[in-house]
C-alpha cells in the first residue's frame, strides 16, 4: 500500500548516538555542563545547533553566548564526532537494516533517507549503503529540524511519492512528531512508551515487515 519508505539515519540503519555522546559529554564538560546518558536521549534526533542550545541552557554559570561562541562550539564537537566515525564500516550497521533496504527495493517502492545529520552521507559512504537510497536529503537545505515535518516532506517531494503513501521509520520522539505532522504512515523503532506517536513501534529493524504495516 506504500509507494515510498523514508528512513531515519541515526539509530535506526547504524548506531551513531554513542559516538554523539562521547562528543557532546567532551563538550558539555568544557562549559561546566553535567553530561550523561539520560542527556544524549534529549538529543536524539535534534539538530547540531539545537542540541547544543540545550546543554548550553543548562550551563553552570548561566551566561550569553554570542553566535560566533556557538558556532566554535559546535565546530568542535564536530570534528571530535568525525573523528569518531572515521572508523565505521559495514560492521556497524545495525541487524536488519540492510535486509529492510533490500525488501523494499524488492517490492519495488522508492527509498529515501532523512537525517538532519550533516555527516549523513560521510556515514552512508563508511557503512557501503550509499547506492540503495534513490534520494538523501542534504540536511544543509533544512531549514527546520525536526519535530518540524519539512525533512520528510522534501523527501516525498523529490521521490516523487505523496506524503499519505510514504512510510517513515524513525527512532526519536522529535522524529514520529515530524513523520506525522507530514502525515505519513510511522514506524517507530525502540518503545511503544517512549513513541507513543508511532503507527507502529519495533524493537529493531529485524522486526521490519513491509506487508504487515
Ligand atoms: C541526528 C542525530 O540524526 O543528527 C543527532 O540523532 C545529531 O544526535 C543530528 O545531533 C545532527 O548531526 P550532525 O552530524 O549534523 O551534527
Ligand atoms: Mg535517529
Amino acid at each position: 500500500r506504500f509507494k515510498a519508505v523514508i528512513f531515519d539515519l541515526d539509530g535506526v540503519i547504524t548506531d551513531t548516538a554513542h559516538y554523539h555522546y562521547l562528543a557532546w559529554k567532551e563538550l558539555a564538560e568544557s562549559q561546566g555542563v553535567h553530561f550523561d546518558h539520560e542527556f544524549n536521549e534529549r538529543l536524539k534526533g535534534i539538530d547540531r545547533m539545537g542540541s547544543l542550545d540545550l546543554i548550553l541552557a543548562s550551563a553552570a554559570r548561566q551566561r550569553q553566548y554570542t553566535p560566533e561562541e556557538k558556532l566554535a562550539l559546535a565546530d568542535t564537537k564536530n570534528k571530535h564526532y568525525q573523528e569518531l566515525i572515521s572508523t565505521m564500516s559495514s560492521k556497524d550497521l545495525l541487524p536488519g537494516a540492510v535486509e529492510a533496504l533490500d525488501t523494499v527495493r524488492r517490492a519495488g517502492l522508492r527509498i529515501g533517507l532523512a537525517s538532519v545529520s550533516k555527516n549523513a552521507f560521510t556515514v552512508l559512504e563508511r557503512l557501503g549503503i550509499t547506492d540503495k537510497f534513490d534520494y538523501v536529503v542534504d540536511a544543509a537545505t533544512i531549514a527546520r529540524g525536526k519535530p518540524d515535518p519539512e525533512i520528510f516532506l522534501k523527501a516525498a517531494r523529490e521521490l516523487g511519492v505523496a506524503p499519505a503513501d510514504c512510510l517513515g521509520v524513525e527512532d526519536a520522539v522529535a522524529g514520529v512528531t515530524a513523520i506525522k505532522a507530514a502525515g505519513m504512515f510511522a514506524l517507530g523503532i525502540g518503545h511503544p512508551f517512549v513513541l507513543t506517536e508511532a503507527d507502529v513501534v519495533i524493537t529493531s529493524l529485524k522486526e521490519f515487515n513491509l506487508a504487515a504495516y
